[in-house]
Parts: C-alpha cells; sequence; structure tokens
C-alpha cells in the first residue's frame, strides 16, 4: 500500500509541514504544579523524531482560575511552565518537526472544588454544568473579557517562545463549546440566541488572539459536534448549520479547522459520504484536519472504558486524502502507542504496530 498521500509536504501561506501526520492533543497529567519537565520534553521529541509533520500537544490551560481541573494539567501562563514549553519546542524543532500548544479552558467540565484553585466557581455561559443541571452563575461581560484576554495572552506567549502555531479548544464540551451548544448556551445577550451569536464567544477569541500574533501565525480551530457529555448532541443538523456556526469563526481569521469526529469515515449529513473535515472544507474554502480512529478498529472513548484497539489497515483514509477531502490528517492513540507510527507505515510494516488499551494511558510514554 502507498502511503505516499499522507507523506506529501502540505504548503499553506503561513503553515509549511514535511507531510500530513499530525498528533492529536491528548491530555496528560504528567506537569505537577502545571509545569512540564524532561518526561514532557522527551514524549514530544519521540514523535518528532518519529516524523510526524505538527505535533498538537496536550490540552493546556490559559491563565484563569476555572480554566483547569487537575493541577498536574501543564498551564500555559506561569513563567516555570513557559520556560519547559520552550524546551519542549526547542527539542521537537531539533528533531525536525513542529508543534502548536492545545489552549484550553474546560468550562462546565471542571467539578467545583477542582483544580489549582478549588474555591473559585466553575464558568460556564448559563450556569449550567449539563442541559438543564445548574452547577452556579452564567459568566458575566467582564469575566468573559478576561478568559477572552487569557486565550490572546497564552497565544502571544506561545509564538513568542518559538511555536508554529496555536490550537484553540474549542470542541468536546469545554468551555468554548459551551458557549457553542445550545443544550448549555441559552444566553440571551449577544452570545446566545442563535447560531451565530453562540458562535461570538469563538470570535471574540480569535479576533484578539489575531491582534495579538499578527497576520502571519497560523491559527488552527478545533470543534465537534459530540459533547462529552452527550455523544448524540450536534451544533448543526445540515451543512447550511454548520456553515452559520462556522464562518464568523473563519472570517475572525482561523487559518485551518480541526474537524473532531470518532470516526473518521462516517458521513456528516445525509445524502454524501463527506465527513465533517470534508463539509468544513468545501464549505469555508479552508484546509481542514480529519482525526478519529485512524488505523484503529475501536474509537477513543471505548477504550477509556477498558476496551482494546487493535490496528487496521488505512486505505480508505488515504482514499479520501488523495481526493482531496480534507488536507491534513490527525492520529490520537496510534501515536501513544507507537511514537514511530509514520515510519512504520511508510516501511510497510503496519503489521508492526502495537495495539492500544488503557495500560498505555498509565505511562502516555
Ligand atoms: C488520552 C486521551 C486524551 C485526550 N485529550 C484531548 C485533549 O486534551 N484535547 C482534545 O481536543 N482532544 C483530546 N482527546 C481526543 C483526541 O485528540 C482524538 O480526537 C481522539 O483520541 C480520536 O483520535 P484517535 O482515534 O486517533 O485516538 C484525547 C484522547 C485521548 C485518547
Amino acid at each position: 500500500m502507498s502511503i505516499d498521500a499522507l507523506l506529501k509536504p502540505f504548503v499553506s501561506a503561513k503553515l509549511t509541514l514535511k507531510n500530513r501526520v499530525l498528533m492529536a492533543p491528548m491530555t496528560r497529567q504528567f506537569s505537577p504544579d502545571g509545569v512540564p519537565g524532561a518526561n514532557v520534553v522527551d514524549y514530544y521529541r519521540r514523535r518528532a523524531e518519529g516524523d510526524v509533520g505538527l505535533i498538537i500537544t496536550e490540552g493546556t490551560t490559559v491563565n484563569h482560575k476555572a480554566a483547569s481541573f487537575d493541577s498536574k494539567i501543564p498551564n500555559f501562563y506561569s513563567d516555570e511552565a513557559l520556560a519547559g514549553w520552550s524546551k519542549v519546542v526547542e527539542a521537537v524543532h531539533q528533531a525536525g518537526g513542529k508543534i502548536a500548544p492545545q489552549l484550553w479552558h474546560i468550562g462546565c467540565a471542571r467539578k467545583p472544588g477542582t483544580g489549582p484553585f478549588p474555591d473559585y466557581p466553575s464558568a460556564t455561559p448559563s450556569g449550567l454544568a449539563l442541559p438543564g443541571k445548574p452547577v452556579g452563575e452564567p459568566l458575566t461581560h467582564d469575566e468573559i473579557a478576561d478568559i477572552v484576554q487569557a486565550f490572546a495572552d497564552a497565544a502571544g506567549n506561545a509564538k513568542r517562545i518559538g511555536f508554529d502555531a496555536i490550537e484553540i479548544h474549542g470542541a468536546h464540551g469545554y468551555l468554548v463549546d459551551n458557549f457553542l451548544w445550545e443544550g448549555l448556551n441559552q444566553r440571551e445577550d449577544k452570545y446566545g440566541g442563535s447560531r451565530t451569536k453562540r458562535s461570538q464567544f469563538a470570535v471574540e477569541i480569535v479576533q484578539a488572539i489575531r491582534a495579538q500574533v499578527g497576520e502571519d501565525f497560523p491559527i488552527i480551530f478545533r470543534f465537534s459536534q459530540w459533547k462529552q457529555q452527550d455523544y448524540n448532541a450536534r451544533l448543526a443538523n445540515t451543512p447550511d448549520e454548520l456553515l452559520e456556526v462556522l464562518k464568523p469563526i473563519s472570517d475572525a481569521g482561523v487559518d485551518i479547522f480541526h474537524c473532531s469526529t470518532r470516526r473518521f469515515w462516517e458521513p456528516e449529513f445525509a445524502g454524501s459520504d463527506l465527513n465533517l473535515a470534508g463539509w468544513t472544507k468545501k464549505l469555508l474554502n479552508k484546509p481542514t484536519i480529519t482525526v478519529g480512529s485512524v488505523s484503529l478498529n475501536e474509537e477513543f472513548i471505548s477504550t477509556f472504558m477498558g476496551g482494546e484497539a487493535k490496528s487496521v489497515d488505512i486505505s480508505e483514509l488515504l482514499k479520501r486524502l488523495e481526493a482531496e477531502e480534507f488536507d491534513l490528517v490527525a492520529v490520537g492513540r496510534a501515536l501513544i502507542a507507537n511514537p514511530d507510527w509514520v515510519k512504520l507505515m511508510q516501511t510497510g510494516k503496519p503489521g508492526a504496530l502495537k495495539t492500544y488499551d488503557k495500560s498505555i494511558l498509565a505511562e502516555l510514554v
């Protein structure tokens, strides 16, 4: 099987990558006091040495007291953490790779009493932890402005310490996505009431980041239909609705959309084979990243529950990539289990890939 489509360089106005393979962002809790240390440097260096085109880091939290649920999740604002991240960047670059931090605020997914500031209330658009389940007060306009600024500061720091791009975590039921999703956003001000208004928070984050990093620095926006709180939740039921959600965010200055699905081969809307990344590319005419069970036979939530995911061939993925349905491919668990995934694919030895199971999570090496 030729994997040439995956090995072809990606060339765009702001970002050039040696191939089409990205490492998907995957949370790790190995950074005591939020500071990434030598083990984190080694972890990412191994994937860069394995020829991953662009590494997107684990979610790393912006400077807001309710952004994290665990102080071992690395932050992206303290001097110590940024010094640790600089070493990660240096190691990845030395190994010939590129890297973007995933900037994260966990929003309603933070249980009150957790994280580095346990007494601080959780941050949500409408005071809901789940649809119909109150957790506190809605964010005020001042608080929203502070969080927007925290994203912008983080992006400015990313550029300053040498990262190649940033990714905004706008997916999976965390803060940015909480605003996008009607189930948790019941606001009646400029941040809620219609799809376009629910996108306003994301728009302000993208605009503030753009103002901070300038025109030439790549901004990636990750979003999903599904939420960890509800796998069947949807932001959009039709392509037109998807455009309503994404067009304002795109116009605010996003360069690449990272379209998170659990299985990349699933059609997004009836009447077409296109997946979410395929539709997003078609609607916005911007590069997109696909993700979800690449080279694996089980999606990732089931493997959290203890299931195994075995390696399978990637001909369907290659067919879609060759057809330019999307531009880039993010690989998650298969890259945890196999830092040299690209090389194993390249040398035609996919049979040598390690199975992914929950025990690998304990090490995340
Ligand atoms: C251990 C683990 C941690 C994850 N953490 C994040 C995260 O911090 N941010 C994010 O956007 N997605 C996260 N995800 C989702 C992955 O980025 C990816 O979308 C998902 O694993 C599907 O890709 P895969 O089937 O290739 O593993 C995580 C997944 C796993 C397995």
